[in-house]
């Protein structure tokens, strides 16, 4: 048995752009290109960068809800890739999905009822109604709505509450693994703290495993054990939260967390600002992809990318790694 949930190696997402009436294909998008991480069980890995960094691609090819065009994927040591579809829909109860907006995750015309208990029935997790609005009844009160929401329908819910429906069916299917991708940034920031509050102590009670992904780093640094900073679609930087927050080598990684609010207004701290756009996923830069931005770039940086670093204050541990040629 592997000491990983999701190990994911070389990981490539390339989506074709075609031209022209014959759909000539032209180039590719690289919006995941050749990523690695690993993520143990009851851990939570945040995945940040800005927006069109590749987040969502890469939650979506490292558990096949996009086929990824390249790499290698493991859950629970078993070879995800090669998973025929029975196996990869058994899978997928292992594995749920958490959205930035719920009310598009849910089944308008069901109510609550159907919309959480339908995955019961098809996973074979229930065999007769009964115990199907048990089973709901019992998950409502586990995200915090009463069981008689089960009558009702998403509409006649708020932004939260919705939110909360939808963590409650990807818990009900008793997943090993979360993805977040963005679960509460379409939210008022009180009710944030809420769902926030509410995937925390879920994490907890249940030992789940969260890749989270959030261009928030205030809610990263609050909610997650390591990070993982991606820039057009490349790992640039991982480390425990701690050590990334308190020592961050990427100056991509820097440059992020300098745009965080200030916590106090005498914290001192040297800004620095993210110029300009971030390049096409489809014509990146040579090098470091983030040399085009990089305050600190050098012409070596254009020259083939850089190789991993590993910073470990002599610990001997190597869970600090970014990519960067300078020093
Ligand atoms: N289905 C698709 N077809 C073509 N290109 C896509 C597709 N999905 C995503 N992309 C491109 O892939 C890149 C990564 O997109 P992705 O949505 O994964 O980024 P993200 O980090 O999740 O951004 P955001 O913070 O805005 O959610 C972008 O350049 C995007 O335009
Ligand atoms: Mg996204």
């Amino acid at each position: 048995m592997s000491e990983f949930l999701l190990e994911v190696k070389g990981l490539k997402m390339y989506y074709p752009v075609t031209a022209g009436l014959l759909r000539r294909h032209v180039a590719d998008i690289k919006a995941v290109d050749g990523v690695d991480f690993q993520l143990r069980p009851g851990e939570v890995l945040g995945i940040v960068g800005e927006s069109g960094c590749g987040k969502s691609t890469l939650g979506r090819a490292a558990l096949r809800l996009a086929e990824p065009t390249g790499g290698e994927i493991f859950f629970e040591g078993a070879d995800l890739r090669a998973f025929n579809k029975q196996q990869l829909r058994s899978m997928r109860k292992e594995a749920q999905f958490v959205f930035q907006d719920p009310y598009a995750s849910l089944n308008p015309r069901k109510t609550i009822g159907e919309n959480i208990g339908e995955a019961l029935l098809y996973h074979g997790l229930v065999s007769d109604r009964e115990k199907q609005s048990q089973i709901v009844a019992e998950i409502l009160m586990r995200v915090g709505l009463t069981p008689d929401a089960m009558q009702r329908y998403p509409h006649q819910f708020s932004g939260g509450q919705q939110q909360r429906i939808c963590i409650g069916r990807a818990i009900a299917l008793r997943p090993k693994l979360i993805v977040c991708d963005e679960a509460v940034s379409a939210l008022d920031v009180s009710v944030q703290a809420q769902i926030l509050n509410l995937l925390m102590e879920l994490q907890k009670t249940l030992g789940l495993s969260y890749l989270f992904m959030s261009h928030d780093l205030s809610i990263i640094r609050h909610l997650t054990d390591r990070v993982l900073v991606l820039y057009l679609g490349k790992v640039m930087e991982t480390a425990t939260t701690e050590e990334l927050f308190s020592n961050p080598k990427h100056p991509y990684t820097q440059a992020l967390l300098s745009a965080i609010p200030r916590s106090h207004p005498h914290e001192k701290k040297e800004r620095m600002v993210l110029k300009g756009e971030i390049p096409s996923a489809m014509n990146p830069p040579s090098g470091c992809p983030f040399r085009t931005r990089c305050p600190f770039a050098q012409p070596i940086c254009a020259e083939p990318p850089p190789h991993k670093k590993v910073f470990d204050r002599g610990t001997g541990r190597d869970d600090h790694e970014y990519y960067c040629i300078l020093d």
